[in-house]
């Protein structure tokens, strides 16, 4: 297989997701291999500080080019070789069949995060179906079963969150609230995406220019008050990997990530991540107690629904 025929469907491969859409992988081409890495600058390190979620995203990044690979008829497929010191997680390689997988470069374009209001939870039998999806690496994924008890856990999370001065100022740093914005179209999260009206937009906008001031007046729990988006509807999924998984058991897992959420796309179900509940160690604890998992084998969180109207589109860098 020519290496070379990939890069004509690079800017398919972007359509991966990522924490905060920092979009933090790259592709190097060398002779017999294209090797996956990330840069630095597109990292999270004071909201993902272990930089689990961005392993996950490289490694829904990953199977994204598989996906998008297979459909396009090239045959490749995907080494761990994980080198944190020089920011590569493994390689792409040709293969001597096209990787098998029942998604396609469609599903990979017109998915979406979702963050508006849905008209319902994944039926039974979709869970057993995403649930199949992620015990096929020794993970599974559970339902949340209080879903009442949730809420309280995700203020709680979002103004510890907003308390962090460093979280805050990497927020800022990849929030997009004004279409005049330089990367408005390139990377990070905009207020459309974000589903916030143009008044609530410049409200946050001036709220977080303001936070030196506002924080200790008790800025952090006004803005967790100020956003419920349990009440938009939708059941609560949690992505759970086996015990001590190491690093690039966590790109694996980012792997699987992708597949639950195109397959609950392919179903006409959308999600809505909501990290906050495993970033901070008492809700994570919380919630594991919820689901009686250990805390640490809880790997992603989301809201998931058939939503109500089409999700805008999140942007990307084009190279
Ligand atoms: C590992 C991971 C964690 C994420 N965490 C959150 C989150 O806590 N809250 C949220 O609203 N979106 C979260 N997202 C969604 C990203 O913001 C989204 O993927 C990105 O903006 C690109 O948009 P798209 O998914 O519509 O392509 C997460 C995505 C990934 C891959």
């Amino acid at each position: 297989m020519d290496l070379a025929a990939f890069r004509a469907l690079e800017p398919l491969c972007w359509r991966a997701p990522s924490a905060h859409n920092t979009q933090p992988w790259r592709l190097r081409y060398e002779p017999g291999a294209i090797h996956v890495g990330w840069h630095p600058a597109h990292t999270l390190p004071a909201a993902d500080p272990t930089g689990r979620d961005l392993r996950l995203s490289l490694g829904a990044f990953v199977e994204t080019c598989l996906i998008v690979a297979a459909d396009a008829g090239l045959r490749l497929e995907y080494v761990a070789d994980h080198d944190e010191r020089h920011h590569r997680v493994g390689r792409l390689r040709p293969a001597w069949c096209r990787y098998p997988t029942p998604f396609r470069t469609t599903d990979v374009w017109e998915r979406r995060t979702d963050r508006g209001h849905f008209a319902g939870g994944p039926a039974r039998d979709t869970l057993a179906a995403v649930d199949a999806v992620a015990r096929q690496t020794g993970g599974g994924v559970r339902a949340v079963p209080y879903p009442d008890r949730l809420g309280a856990l995700l203020r709680a999370a979002d103004r510890r969150l907003y308390a962090d001065p460093a979280v805050v100022a990497e927020l800022r740093r990849w929030l997009r609230l004004d279409p005049t914005h330089p990367d408005y179209h390139t990377d990070g999260l905009n207020d459309h995406c974000l589903a916030l009206s143009r008044t609530t937009a410049t409200g946050l906008r001036a709220a977080l220019a303001a936070y030196p001031v506002l924080r200790p007046l008790g800025l952090p729990r006004l803005l967790a008050a100020a956003d419920d988006p349990l009440a938009r509807g939708g059941a609560v999924l949690v992505l759970v990997g086996p015990a001590d998984l190491d690093r690039p058991g966590q790109v694996e897992f980012g792997r699987v990530l992708l597949r639950v959420w195109l397959a609950l796309h392919t179903t006409g179900l959308a999600a809505h991540p909501l990290s906050q509940l495993i970033d901070i160690a008492t809700t994570r604890t919380a919630l594991g107690a919820l689901l009686d998992v250990a805390p640490d084998r809880l790997l992603h969180v989301a809201r998931v629904g058939r939503p109500t109207r089409p999700a805008p589109r999140s942007a990307r860098r084009l190279g």
